[in-house]
């Protein structure tokens, strides 16, 4: 975590999967549990997390009034409505924190207009094995951003996993569709091999367990080697071999045509959604 991080208050509207994710990363990291704030409209949910992790639940007042960073980890739905009560609150307080938001396809225009039309703002795309610390987020910025804050920012979403900056909004889009959905492709393509797998008269039970090793070990082999994946699956088929006959039949397929149409449709939904939210 960047050393100016840990010393600054920050603070997450809504106490939900995203919020508990990023505390248990932030204070894995070593961030002052004194340092963060907490606010939701469940008071319960907002005590046991509270509770949990050592740190303050908070007013909305008291957030607008003292922190340096408040990420905004609420659903969409409610994004308009926390959005403008925090920014009244805000510009009252006379200050300018930077403002992270979570929430899946709404943009910048739309949290800027909502909070009144001078925030610091970043827009992050995460996904959901941040709730396991494996996550894998794209971050964008508005102009207002400063070096110091983008620095916070990825710091942030570094305690759950890697972070990455687009070069323009619309990436987020992109982001959306390979990081953001992919979780659930290799769900799919898991279960599809895990079907095949009993299909051949493996145990369940044994058909789930080599699969999501087969999956985890490819994945690290994968992330450790400085080969191409290209390269790396060409090594698993050897010529003449079994793997080949599976390759040949992916191919024939058109597999990559799949994925690539699958992600594509990804991608058309997340700017709908973003042009919607934008009404
Ligand atoms: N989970 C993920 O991995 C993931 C991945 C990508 C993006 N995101 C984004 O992260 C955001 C949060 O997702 P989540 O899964 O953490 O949702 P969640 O578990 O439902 O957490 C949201 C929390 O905010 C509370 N809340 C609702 N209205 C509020 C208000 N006005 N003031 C304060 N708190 C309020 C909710 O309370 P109630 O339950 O009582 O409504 C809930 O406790 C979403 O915008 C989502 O798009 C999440």
């Amino acid at each position: 975590l960047h050393a100016s991080t840990h010393s600054q208050t920050i603070a997450f509207i809504g106490a939900g999967n995203m919020a508990s994710a990023l505390i248990q990363g932030l204070i894995r990291q070593g961030s002052a549990a004194g340092n963060l704030l907490v606010a939701d409209i469940d008071t319960d949910k907002l005590q046991s997390l509270a509770h949990d992790y050592g740190i303050r639940p908070a007013s909305e007042d008291e957030i607008a009034a003292e922190a340096e960073i408040i990420v905004l980890a609420v659903k969409p739905q409610v994004m308009e409505s926390v959005c403008a009560s925090l920014g009244e609150k805000i510009n009252q307080a006379g200050r300018q924190p930077l403002i992270i938001s979570v929430a899946a396809g709404i943009t910048l225009a739309s949290l800027d207009q909502w909070l009144g039309g001078n925030a610091a703002l970043v827009r992050c795309m995460p996904n959901t094995p941040a709730l396991i610390g494996k996550g894998a987020s794209g971050l964008y910025a508005n102009a207002r951003v400063d070096t110091m804050q983008r620095q916070a920012s990825s710091a942030i979403m570094e305690a759950v996993g890697l972070s990455v900056w687009v070069e323009k909004e619309t990436d987020l889009d992109a982001v959306t569709a390979v990081s953001g959905s992919g979780p659930a492709y290799f769900f799919l393509f898991m279960e599809a091999m895990q079907d095949a797998a009993r299909d051949m008269g493996l145990e369940a039970d044994l058909a789930r367990s080599l699969v999501l090793q087969t999956a985890m070990g490819a994945a690290e082999l994968a992330a450790q080697s400085k080969e191409e994946l290209a390269e790396l699956r060409r090594r698993v088929t050897s010529p003449g071999g079994t793997t080949e006959q599976a390759i040949k039949s992916f191919q024939a397929d058109k597999l990559e045509a799949i994925v690539a149409k699958a992600l594509q449709a990804a991608r058309r939904r997340s700017e709908e959604l973003a042009a919607q939210g934008s009404d």
